[in-house]
Order: C-alpha cells, then sequence, then structure tokens
C-alpha cells in the first residue's frame, strides 16, 4: 500500500470513528482480557459526541453533535457499562421535530439564510466534559451552562445555574482543581468579553470570583492554574459576526485566524486580581498541559500548532479530511518570565497529540510525567490514535499503540489510593477499532505502558469521546 492510500484509509477509519451510536445500553462488561485491579474502584465517566444526524439531516461538526456520557463503573474486579444521552432542550426537541432546529458552532439549520437569520441560539450540545463535584454531576459544555445529571441513573435533572452564581457567563468544560479546590471560568459577551473565574469548595460553594475585562473576541477553550496565578492563552482570532447574523455563514466560518497578530498571556494574580498581559507570536491550541512555578517564572506545557484548524464548509466529510494540514498540535513548554516579560517557547514533541493531563496531585505544581494522546507517526501529521507517557526531564517516553486501524481517546489517570509517586496509577482510555466496528476500555499502568492490564471490550462502538473524569464513587448501591 503507498502512502496515500494508507492515509486515505486511516482518514476513512478515523472518520468511522465519528458514525452515530443511537442506542442506549447497561450492562455488565464480560468480554475482557486480562485482569480489572481490584483496588481500582469508582467510575469513570466520560462524555462526546453520540449523534451526527437528527432525522435525514446531518449536522455540520462534530462540536455540535449531542453529548452521551459513556459510563464505567468499577466494583471488587467488575465494570458495569453504560451510555446515556443527555436530555438537553435541543436533544429533546430535535428528536420530535426529526429535523435540525438549532445552529451550533459549524452547524446551520436547514433552509439557507432566511432560516438562520437573527438566530443567535446556539444548541448547548452538553458534549465536552463531565466532572462529579460537590454531591453534583455535571455535563459540560463550553457556550452555556452545565447540565446537572444524577449520578446513579444517569437522569438529566436540567441546566445547572449553581444556585445563581452563574447569570449570563458560560461555565468552561475545563475546570482545574488544584488542592482540593474547584477552579473554573466563564465568558459573556462578544467582543469585547468578560471573563469570570469562581473557585468553589468541595461541596461546591463559592469560595471567591473576579471578573475581567477582555479586548476584542476570544476563545477560552482551557486555562492553567498554579498556587498563584490563572493563565488564560488568548490566541489571535478576529470574528466578523454580521453574516453569521445574517444568516448566512456559521459561527466557524465567521472566525478567522490572524496569524499577523500575536498570542497574549494572560497572567491573573488569585491574590490580589491584578492581570498582566504578555505577548508572543502567534499560535494556536485548544489544549494545556500543566503550569507550574519555579525562580519567578511560570513554565508551562500546552498543545500549539501555526493556525486554527478551520473548514471551507459547513460538513462533517471526516473522511475527507487532509492530515497533510495540522488538525492536531505540537507539545510546546512556554516560559513566562515575570521580571523581564520575556515570553520562550521550545518544542517538546514533534509528533501531533493532543489530550495532555498530569497526575491530578501535580496540578499547578512542577511535574515531571505528562499523558497524553500521540499519532502514531512521529512527524507526520496524522490524526491521534496511541497513548504517551512523556518524561519532561529528559524527553524520553513510552508509548501504547492500539494497532493501525484503532484510535485511544483521551487518557484519564488514576492514582494508586494512598500513593502519590507521580506515575503510579492507572490510565484509562476508550479504544475505537475501526476494524470490528467495537470499542473498548484499555486499562494501562502508568508505570508500564507496554502491556495492557486490561482490555474491556464493549458489544458495539462508540463514537470518539472528548474529555472524562474519575471519581471514587461508583454510585452502584448493591449491584453485584
Ligand atoms: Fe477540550
Amino acid at each position: 500500500m503507498n502512502v496515500t492510500s494508507s492515509t486515505t484509509q486511516l482518514a476513512k477509519d478515523w472518520a468511522k470513528g465519528y458514525t452515530s451510536q443511537p442506542e442506549e445500553y447497561a450492562y455488565q462488561i464480560k468480554d475482557i482480557e486480562g485482569e480489572i485491579p481490584l483496588d481500582l474502584q469508582g467510575t469513570l465517566f466520560g462524555n462526546g459526541p453520540g449523534l451526527f444526524e437528527v432525522g435525514r439531516e446531518t449536522i455540520g461538526h462534530v462540536f455540535d453533535a449531542d453529548g452521551m456520557l459513556r459510563v464505567f463503573r468499577f466494583q471488587e474486579g467488575k465494570i458495569y457499562f453504560e451510555n446515556r444521552y443527555i436530555r438537553t432542550e435541543g436533544y429533546v426537541k430535535e428528536r420530535i421535530a426529526q429535523k435540525i432546529l438549532y445552529r451550533g458552532f459549524g452547524t446551520q439549520r436547514t433552509g439557507g439564510w432566511l432560516a438562520n437569520i437573527f438566530n443567535t441560539n446556539l444548541k448547548n450540545a452538553a458534549n465536552t466534559n463531565v466532572i462529579y463535584w460537590g454531591g453534583k454531576l455535571w455535563a459540560m459544555w463550553e457556550g452555556g451552562h452545565p447540565h446537572q445529571l444524577n449520578p446513579e441513573t444517569l437522569e438529566t435533572i436540567g441546566l445547572d445555574n449553581l444556585d445563581g452564581l452563574l447569570n449570563q457567563e458560560t461555565f468552561s468544560a475545563h475546570p482545574r482543581i488544584v488542592d482540593g479546590t474547584f477552579i473554573n471560568f466563564g465568558v459573556s459577551g462578544m467582543s469585547p468579553q468578560t471573563l469570570t473565574i469562581w473557585e468553589l469548595n468541595q461541596q461546591g460553594e463559592k469560595i471567591k470570583s473576579s471578573s475581567y475585562p477582555v479586548e476584542g473576541f476570544s476563545i477560552f477553550h482551557d486555562f492553567l492554574v498554579t498556587p498563584n496565578y490563572y493563565i488564560f492563552i488568548k490566541h489571535p482570532f478576529k470574528l466578523n459576526p454580521v453574516l453569521w447574523l445574517l444568516g448566512i455563514k456559521s459561527l466557524e466560518q465567521c472566525l478567522s485566524f490572524d496569524n499577523q497578530n500575536t498570542t497574549k498571556i494572560l497572567i491573573i494574580s488569585r491574590n490580589n486580581q491584578q492581570m498582566e498581559i504578555l505577548e508572543t507570536e502567534a499560535f494556536f491550541g485548544f489544549h494545556h498541559g500543566n503550569a507550574w512555578e519555579l525562580d519567578n517564572k511560570i513554565y508551562l506545557t500546552t498543545i500549539c500548532s501555526d493556525t486554527f484548524p478551520q473548514r471551507e464548509k459547513d460538513k462533517m466529510e471526516l473522511d475527507k479530511m487532509s492530515f497533510e494540514k495540522p488538525i492536531f498540535g505540537q507539545l510546546w513548554q512556554v516560559t513566562l518570565d515575570l521580571s523581564s516579560k520575556a515570553v520562550t517557547r521550545k518544542p517538546l514533541l514533534e509528533r501531533s497529540c493532543d489530550f495532555p493531563s498530569v497526575h491530578p496531585a501535580f496540578v499547578g505544581q512542577e511535574n515531571r510525567y505528562l499523558y497524553l494522546n500521540v499519532a502514531s507517526e512521529a512527524t507526520n501529521n496524522a490524526p491521534i490514535q496511541a497513548i504517551m507517557k512523556y518524561d519532561q526531564s529528559n524527553g524520553q517516553y513510552q508509548m501504547w499503540s492500539p494497532g493501525e486501524r484503532s484510535f485511544a481517546g483521551e487518557p484519564v489517570f488514576i492514582p494508586r489510593q494512598g500513593d502519590v509517586a507521580e506515575d503510579n496509577g492507572y490510565l484509562l482510555s476508550v479504544v475505537y477499532s475501526a476494524s470490528t466496528h467495537r470499542s473498548y476500555l484499555v486499562i494501562l499502568d502508568a508505570q508500564n505502558l507496554s502491556v495492557p492490564l486490561a482490555k474491556c471490550h464493549l458489544d458495539h462502538h462508540l463514537p470518539q469521546g472528548f474529555h472524562g473524569t474519575w471519581t471514587s464513587e461508583n454510585f452502584l448501591n448493591g449491584v453485584s
């Protein structure tokens, strides 16, 4: 097979991982290779797109697909699986109407501009992350409020404004938990925007909040926290909303990446709410790894690409995706010198990668290991398929690949109980196999990725997901 046809096959396989899963299941996984570690007790909650069609209409972008939970509950060496759609207003109304009723990031209502003009009510797809905090399970989407769910039954309770904490602000899908404090942000307005940051205690109650004006239009998907700072990377976007308001183009098509401008890094003191802005050359990236302070500098890791992966048309057409263009980024370390105000960047990994994370106890602290998804190929742009443990102290890494026609999702690190050694834990990831059109949960030992501890095969496929989190409760209540 030549390079072009193998690349085409890879794109087709990758696109097949975004096939709808309309069924909702609940069963004990019995098809298991290997052993489930007995100390793995709790729940892996995952979220991601589930449905790419409404009736006979196809949505325009995976970001707009209805959120579907993927839930793996662990109890005494057994695993119980459930997937469940979040009953958002949009999900419920569109299932009844059997046609697209809402615009999205890259989705337009059928019927041309007349069907879209002055319609600024994007669907809250509740599809990006899910987290259990303060006794609540939240399905999160960065353009609106979280949906609260019952962690036992997975029933949708409804939109949650956190007892009135949220008004017009969004509530991002990338909270950070530092020293037992839940920290998240939201924005209001379009251009300029107001950025608000909240800190919540373990009961989900507000400890503090603060708001900041931000010039122009920004896409803040993720952020970073250290003991003394919140850090936001403001990539250079321009938004021309006129054609969007007139219904002619989707929001995505009205964005442009301004590579002649600079990327701005907002450094906000958690102590006195002062904001300082440093600048560096233009780059884009959805996700950040970690940040830490040392010698009046902040070091951070982030996924960088030269530009935003903007499409020419409002169509999914994932099988036509060209991986010659960098749709995923590369891992860089950025250093912010708080004395000289200099920003320096250096690449850590040339390979295409995404979804970086660290041991939860090292969020905001200097970490040695970073866990992330990477392309199998070391240099070419390609879809992410494998799981890597990257050692920042020496650039060495361990990697586990699921094979050439399979795609591993975000690796979630779960520390072994009672031990804070940075790599003493498990990595859990949902893998999609295009050859079988089924998915499985892989359990890796973070100290030795070479051979999985277990592969837990589902009876069906799951569309490739976005983000998930672990909680030590399994909410099983007597299931055995
Ligand atoms: Fe994300």
